[in-house]
């Protein structure tokens, strides 16, 4: 501390001129601050971070025959048919959008907004949705794991037979 420092600050009673002068100087900073942040957001690309459409649902053999598996964060479900072929069926309602439950007790997928019900298949059964759930591409990749592509929507006709590895 020099000793004008020390003259402003004299028995713990800052000067006037002190404390507008530190203020003046905070005021600048966070002025300086505010305008690198404005210049840094400027500078870098205007992208829309959107999830990824792809994603890797395990190996086949992690699924039963007959099984509906929901994928929660990607709101899909990993549907396995009792004759072992897969399929991916888009768990939003094709109504408002609302993410549906699989009802494994009446074996059905149903909306809890507005009350609409679809088969194992994807098509609607009861309920005001105007189409059938949207069936996503499934592959397997090099490594024999199910990948699902949500940007591509394929038919009902449009299955997945995958063998099965039994070690
Ligand atoms: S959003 Fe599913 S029935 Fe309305």
């Amino acid at each position: 501390m020099d000793n004008e420092d020390k003259e402003n600050k004299k028995d713990g009673i800052i000067s006037r001129r002190y404390f507008l002068e530190s203020i003046g100087v905070g005021a600048i900073g966070v002025a300086v601050a505010g305008s690198i942040a404005l210049t840094g957001e400027y500078l870098s690309p205007n992208v829309l971070k959107e999830p990824p459409t792809k994603f890797k649902a395990g190996l086949p053999e992690n699924y039963s025959p007959g099984s509906t598996t929901l994928n929660k964060e990607q709101k899909v479900y990993i549907m396995r048919a009792k004759e072992g072929y897969f399929y991916a069926l888009s768990a939003v309602c094709t109504h408002l959008g609302c993410i549906t439950n699989w009802k494994s007790e009446e074996g059905i997928i149903a909306c809890p907004c507005h009350g609409s019900k679809f088969n194992t298949e994807g098509k609607k059964i009861a309920g005001p949705a105007p189409r059938p759930l949207q069936r996503f591409l499934m592959t397997l990749d090099e490594h024999g794991q199910l990948v699902v592509d949500k940007s591509i929507i394929v038919g009902e006709e449009v299955i997945l037979k995958a063998s099965i590895n039994k070690g």
